[in-house]
């Protein structure tokens, strides 16, 4: 098992005591407009806790890497319409097109290959599906500044990268940004709506 995998069944008993950003999710499924009748993928569902926020009327299929933190979810999952599944972001076990929309909350900047995940979830949605993004991510021009980039290998080591160009990687995964703002602490956490485009990526401008 390498330390991706472990820590997140370390950190999964006390996830729910560090992190909430409840306001922020809210905000990043209503941009998503889920629709009664959709199908949604939460990829790297963690301990379940964009699951009580979705609504009524929909089929949720909910994956994580670690097996402790599908437990968790699964105990927020009681009475409602969820399939959750241990599966890695980078190799989705679904056939192409099988999603409406792909909620991606904190997990494009931890996965070891951001691109392949992208890519996945593309592939995955279907023509003009939609991505809820909530990440920390760079978006600016040229490099991060300092302190961000001083910072980073501690928070890679402890959990995430906070200067992947996120953005950037999904339009070439073939993903269209049609909505991005600011989320918390001055912009390191950002949110976005990104839209699956029907031509493929390389025939994109
Ligand atoms: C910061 S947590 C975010 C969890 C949840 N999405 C949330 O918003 O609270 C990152 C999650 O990604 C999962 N993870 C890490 N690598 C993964 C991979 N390759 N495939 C799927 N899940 C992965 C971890 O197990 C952990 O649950």
């Amino acid at each position: 098992m390498t330390w991706n995998e472990r820590r997140w069944d370390l950190y999964a008993p006390f996830y729910d005591r560090f992190i909430a950003f409840t306001p922020q999710r809210q905000r990043s499924l209503a941009l998503a407009d889920i629709q009664p009748g959709n199908r949604v993928l939460i990829d790297g569902c963690g301990t379940g806790l964009d699951i009580p926020l979705l609504p009524p009327g929909i089929e949720i299929d909910a994956v994580d890497l670690s097996s402790r933190m599908i437990h968790q979810a699964r105990l927020k999952s009681t009475g409602l319409n969820v399939r959750l599944q241990t599966m890695d972001a980078q190799n989705l076990q679904f056939p192409d097109a099988s999603f409406d929309v792909v909620i991606l909350h904190l997990i494009i900047a931890i996965v070891p290959d951001p691109l392949r995940a992208l890519q996945e979830a593309v592939r995955v949605l279907k023509p003009n599906g939609r991505i809820a993004l909530f990440d920390k991510y760079y978006d600016g021009p040229g490099q991060p500044r300092l302190i961000r980039r001083i910072l980073n290998p501690l928070m890679r080591a402890v959990a995430t990268d906070i200067n992947t160009r996120t953005l950037d990687l999904a339009r070439q995964a073939g993903l269209r940004v049609t909505h991005e703002e600011t989320a918390l602490l001055a912009g390191l956490f950002r949110l976005a709506t990104l839209q699956r485009q029907t031509q493929s990526p390389s025939s994109s401008a």
